[in-house]
């Protein structure tokens, strides 16, 4: 089980980091892939844009290839059983831990004119998700450790206080593997959503906006070691400068080993060309991304088909829900016949 936010354009971050691990969780697991829109509401001012957000989301989740037939693929709020667990946790819900949680601490340093409950027990929502299929793999991000060991603390405090196991522990998932991380193109640190758009190649850029984008890419005449400064310490990037080992490490995730040498080779004998480099990055990219973004685009525009997977996605995971709400009660005490 997974959330997904609907913060709009998927990039090539969110790709290699966690949808290419959904599409493989597919085809092994029973898999609920849930687009948090109640979560965004902690957040969102603009609740109007939710429908292109979500829609959008959706699309490109589809494009990259999750299959609505093999996993359910539906929005939180499509599940009102969700809200309904997330009432019991909230009685195992401490404040004080709540209170602690770093990504609040981090809204309320972000939006102090809103701290609401809705982001105080925003990790009480993600725990009813996770629970609510009483998973135990949970595809995220290191960002994410907290609200899981959050949802184990509810799983265990529910088992112990109500005397019946019904939860597992879930636990973040992937497949054993690295996750590839994808710098962005000025090379400061990794591919985000808000950060620097030039630097972020999105699934929706058309092939001129990626070739624009990795052209102007900065790249250093680099002479011997170089070095670059993090806050005060000297680290050597295996003797390349930042602003060149993210074009080789974006350069190996859509090329091929053989041009990846000679570039490797190229850069050590010095005689490396950067422009031609780049135009390999380039027309890498546009041969991965463009068939996605196209995909996408289809996708996005046929309502009726939407429509349909959001529907099929919320039967899907109601079904599932609602077996385990029948547990929670007989669990609590709330059946009196
Ligand atoms: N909090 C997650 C994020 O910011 C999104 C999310 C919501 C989620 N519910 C979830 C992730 C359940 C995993 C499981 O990315």
């Amino acid at each position: 089980m997974s959330g997904i936010r609907p913060t709009g354009f998927l990039h090539l971050g969110n790709y290699f980091g966690a949808v290419r691990n959904y599409v493989r969780m597919q085809e092994t697991y029973t898999c609920y892939f849930m687009v948090a829109d109640l979560h965004a509401l902690t957040t969102l001012k603009e609740t109007k844009e939710l429908k292109g957000h979500v829609r959008r989301v959706l699309a490109e989740n589809i494009a990259c290839g999750l299959d609505p037939d093999k996993v359910a693929l539906y929005c939180q709020s499509h599940v009102p059983e969700t809200a309904e667990l997330y009432l019991f946790l909230n009685m195992l819900a401490y404040v004080g831990e709540l209170e602690k949680t770093p990504t609040f601490k981090d809204k309320v340093r972000l939006q102090p004119q809103n701290v609401n409950a809705g982001l105080l027990t925003y990790p009480v929502l993600q725990a009813a998700d996770i629970l609510l299929h009483r998973a135990t793999y949970v595809p995220v991000g290191k960002d994410q450790e907290q609200h899981l060991e959050i949802a184990r603390n509810y799983v265990n405090r529910f088992n112990q206080r109500y005397g019946e196991a019904v939860f597992p522990e879930p636990y973040a998932f992937n497949f054993g593997e690295e996750l590839a991380k994808v710098p962005s193109l000025d090379g400061a640190g990794k591919m985000s959503k808000s950060e620097n758009q030039m630097a972020t190649l999105y699934l929706a850029d058309d092939d001129e906006t990626i070739r624009k984008k990795i052209s102007k890419a900065k790249t250093e005449s680099g002479s011997g070691i170089s070095v670059k400064t993090n806050g005060g310490e000297r680290e050597v990037l295996g003797g390349k400068p930042e602003s060149v080992a993210n074009l080789f490490q974006l350069l190996k995730l859509v090329s091929t080993e053989d041009v990846l040498q000679k570039f490797e080779s190229d850069y050590q004998a010095g005689t490396i060309r950067y422009g031609d480099m780049k135009k390999e990055l380039a027309e890498g990219m546009v041969k991965f991304i463009s068939p996605i973004r196209e995909r996408a685009e289809a996708i996005r525009n046929d309502e009726p088909y939407l429509r349909k997977v959001m529907e099929q996605g919320a039967a899907k995971a109601r079904a599932s829900a609602a077996i385990t709400l029948q547990l929670a009660k007989d669990a609590i005490g709330l059946n009196y016949f």
